[in-house]
């Protein structure tokens, strides 16, 4: 079954998955999401706003690779700051100077940053961040809220568990954004042995009144060391992340997507007394110190403060999230699809409706969008090259298929317009 649309992804799975596991590095970039046989399953090219399938198949990307492309695929500064570290040397047998002119920049970005430390991955950044933590309290549990990567100190605790220790998952924790009393659980039960609390300070939903500044609190008073994954969050709310937005500055902060524009880069940073453990801890990586990204990331940092990039991503956002509602609303169907969070990282919350279930009628829109050549997922991960145009283009896409939503809803025909199996329930931690 399927379209012929995708025949050389469809084909090419086969092969992939010959020699690679899922035939992706990345779970989320993997047929687990994408249904086979209407999805397509490997890029062949990006630049902008647009991605380019390997049956030449063209759209508006709205993935924007995991949201880790803030500036757009190419970014030409950026690209060409990267070129000119190529010609110098991508890595050396003794640190560059690099490191510290982005560690520089990030101390005078983020509010909680005085010393920085950097890794390739944001699992990299939230596992040291824990095991400073440990060390800095000598404390074991962890209460964890939202998503933090695929170390075992994380994963275990969600139901994608399996080759984790249950030694290992007795001592994470998790608690529910917005739910206060889900935290105080954890400290009651745990008191005197909670190391630190990380969570994303914002992901689907906006934190009510109180709630990270509570948080604050009760690790003060309790010697929790605070910890804000701003893995996402960190480049795209403000400057200075969601920490500046809201006001609330944590004990140490986790950085990746926004921070490099796609070049693999992420960072611990935080309180000097904190980091400090650092020194003693062992935090360590053959490519830790690698030039490219290191030279990306000082070119977008450097936009980050001269230009005004956290304007262009909100206005593109909320454009967006503007002419989406007015579809939804058009077409009747805010009883099956609404959108929450920031802008600049808008949710799609699919419900189910008495014709179909919400992963149904989610396959459906992922089916129809794929086809009118806009790649989303579950979210608007917008960039600053999604123009005002872009977004005209997306909801005029939207308005053609939340109508057809809405008319075999209605008819009880969408199951049967399903050109594959609906997805099956995903693994889910927001
Ligand atoms: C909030 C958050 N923390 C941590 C991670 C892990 O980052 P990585 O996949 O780069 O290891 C992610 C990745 O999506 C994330 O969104």
């Amino acid at each position: 079954m399927g379209n012929s649309r995708y025949k050389n992804s469809s084909k090419f799975l086969m092969h992939a998955e010959s020699l690679i596991p899922l035939g992706s590095q990345t779970f989320s970039k993997s047929r687990t999401q994408y249904p086979v046989g209407i999805s397509p399953l490997f890029m062949h090219k990006a630049k902008g706003c647009y991605t380019w399938d390997i049956d030449g198949n063209k759209y508006i990307d709205l993935v924007c690779s995991l949201a880790s492309v803030t500036l757009g695929y190419q970014n030409p500064i950026v690209n060409a700051a990267v070129r000119k570290q190529l010609r110098k040397g991508t890595i050396f047998s003794l640190p560059g100077k690099l490191e510290s002119d982005v560690a520089e920049q990030i101390v005078d970005l983020v509010p909680s940053a005085e010393l920085v430390r950097f890794g390739k991955n944001g699992s990299d950044a939230t596992s040291a961040a824990i095991r400073i933590a440990r060390a800095f309290t000598g404390r074991k549990i962890v209460a964890v809220c939202g998503y933090h990567g695929w170390q075992d100190w994380f994963i275990g605790s969600t139901s994608r568990d399996k080759g984790v220790p249950k030694e290992i998952s007795d001592l994470t924790k998790t608690f529910y954004f917005n739910d206060l009393h889900s935290l105080n659980e954890v400290f009651k039960w745990n008191a005197g042995n909670v190391a630190a609390v990380i969570l994303e300070p914002m992901n689907s939903i906006w934190p009510i009144q109180g709630f990270l500044s509570e948080i604050r609190r009760l690790c003060s008073e309790s010697g929790a060391v605070l910890i804000f994954d701003e893995t996402i969050t960190g480049f795209r709310f403000a400057k200075g992340g969601a920490q500046e937005l809201f006001n609330v500055i944590p004990d140490l902060t986790t950085l990746g997507k926004g921070l490099a524009n796609g070049f693999p880069l992420s960072a611990v940073v935080g309180k000097r007394e904190i980091m400090g453990e650092m020194r003693e801890i062992f935090f360590s990586s053959t490519f830790g110190g690698e030039l490219l990204s290191l030279a990306a990331a000082n070119e977008v940092l450097r936009m980050y403060q001269h230009e005004d990039i956290i304007g262009q991503l909100t206005a593109a956002g909320e454009l967006l999230n503007e002419l989406t509602n007015e579809e939804i609303f058009r077409n009747n169907l805010h009883d099956v699809l609404s959108l929450s969070g920031h802008s600049t990282w808008k949710f799609l919350n699919w419900k189910n409706h008495e014709t179909a279930t919400a992963l149904e009628i989610k396959t459906y829109f992922m089916q129809e969008c794929f086809k009118e050549g806009i790649l989303v997922l579950g979210t608007h991960n917008v960039t600053t090259m999604h123009t005002k145009k872009i977004v005209k283009e997306i909801a005029s896409a939207y308005s053609k298929i939340l109508s057809r939503i809405a008319s075999k809803l209605k008819g009880n025909q969408l199951r049967d317009s399903l050109e594959v199996e609906p997805l099956a329930p995903l693994f889910k931690v927001r």
